[in-house]
């Protein structure tokens, strides 16, 4: 699907919320996109296009859950959850990151894959891109390399996010709005 279409079809099922969760957070949601199978399997599609061969979808936790999976499914590929710490059992690998208060901390199965596979990150959003850094890290813990990163929104005039991935990886960054 051409650039502008799928631009257009996200936006049309995109709300912004003011004031949510809290005062002065603009709220970006894709609730609207994720219950319309057509533009779901469009963006799915859109998601994993272009990084070459793929070996598996990376989802990050929450949103990037729905929209991994149906990248993985679209492209016949399995999918690694990136979970919030403690959600995994067994072995993991962890990293921390800052939030505006305080920090989080990312979960990841090392051996899901073999080392050397090539996974797809993907999102629902990049902001400051403290939360895909963290997965970034967690990648080459765990010794996968990241043939890309897509993610449906990137908050370009608010935030420097491709500009911080950018210090950690040469991997292209997709971004669909
Ligand atoms: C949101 C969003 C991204 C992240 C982007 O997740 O889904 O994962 O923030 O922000 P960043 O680029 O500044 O790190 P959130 O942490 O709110 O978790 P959730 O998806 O579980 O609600």
């Amino acid at each position: 699907m051409p650039d502008t279409q799928i631009s257009t079809l996200i936006r049309s099922r995109l709300t912004e919320t003011p004031d949510f969760p809290s005062p002065g957070i603009l709220f970006r949601d894709l609730s609207g996109l994720f219950a319309d199978g057509a533009a779901l399997r469009a963006v799915a599609d859109e998601l994993i296009e272009g990084f070459g061969p793929i070996d598996a979808v990376v989802g990050v936790e929450a949103r990037g859950f729905v929209l991994g999976a149906a990248a993985a499914v679209a492209g016949g590929l399995g999918m690694l959850a990136v979970r919030k710490a403690g959600k995994l059992p067994g072995e993991v690998l962890a990293e921390s990151y800052e939030l505006e208060y305080g920090t989080a901390t990312l979960e990841v199965h090392p051996d899901s894959l073999p080392r050397g596979a090539r996974v797809v990150i993907v999102d629902d959003v990049l902001a400051t891109g403290g939360t895909l850094t963290a997965t970034l890290r967690l990648m080459e813990r765990a010794g996968w390399e990241v043939a890309g990163i897509a993610v449906v929104i990137e908050l370009s005039s608010e935030f420097d996010g491709r500009g911080v991935l950018a210090a950690s990886t040469d991997a292209p960054v997709k971004a669909l709005v």
